[in-house]
């Protein structure tokens, strides 16, 4: 049986496209099979900068014994302040202008005497010379803060 040249060539051709059709197949597949871990990473990050973005919630009436236990030696019973010991809290613009997070990242690494952004020339030892708050408890103790400057702003 002689199979024309022409026909040869329609052969090759459908074998070729099958071959095409079959690696379109196979890569779909794996597409398919990618695209799953793909997005379940994707769930995965989101879920990460959630949790990371997530605001720790501060307990202020925590945040009043842990200040009074931690800071009030150098920053008065109210937060008014003791000269040459610690900075007044009720007024002070650096805590109304700052987040949370930032008050709690400036109470962890404190700020020496001779840092130039120092006013006092006064240490401020990190955590208030307790290495045993924790992050919680400071969030506690900036809740507090918050009420202070909010009582002092309301003239109570
Ligand atoms: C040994 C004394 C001392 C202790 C204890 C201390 N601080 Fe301070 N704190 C300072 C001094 C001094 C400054 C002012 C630093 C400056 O002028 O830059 C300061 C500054 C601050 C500021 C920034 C105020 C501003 O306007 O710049 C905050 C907020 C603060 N302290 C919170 C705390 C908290 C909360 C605690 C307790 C966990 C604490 N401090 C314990 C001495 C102290």
């Amino acid at each position: 049986m002689s199979v024309s040249p022409l026909l040869k060539l329609a052969l090759k051709a459908g074998a070729l496209s099958l071959v095409g059709a079959l690696i379109v197949a196979i890569s779909g597949c794996s597409r398919n099979s990618s695209s799953p871990s793909a997005s379940q990473n994707q769930a995965a990050n989101t879920t990460a900068s959630v949790s990371k973005s997530t605001t720790i919630v501060g307990t202020p009436e925590k945040g009043k014994q842990l200040f009074a236990d931690n800071c009030t030696t150098c920053h008065g019973t109210q937060g008014q302040g003791v000269s040459h010991l610690g900075a007044d809290l009720q007024t002070s613009r650096f805590v109304a202008s700052s987040t949370d997070a930032q008050l709690v990242a400036f109470i962890e690494q404190g700020r020496s005497a001779d840092d130039p952004v120092n006013t006092m020339h006064v240490a401020m030892p990190p955590k208030g010379g307790n290495p045993a708050l924790t992050t919680q408890n400071l969030y506690d103790i900036v809740a507090f803060i918050r009420q202070i400057q909010k009582t002092h702003a309301e003239g109570r």
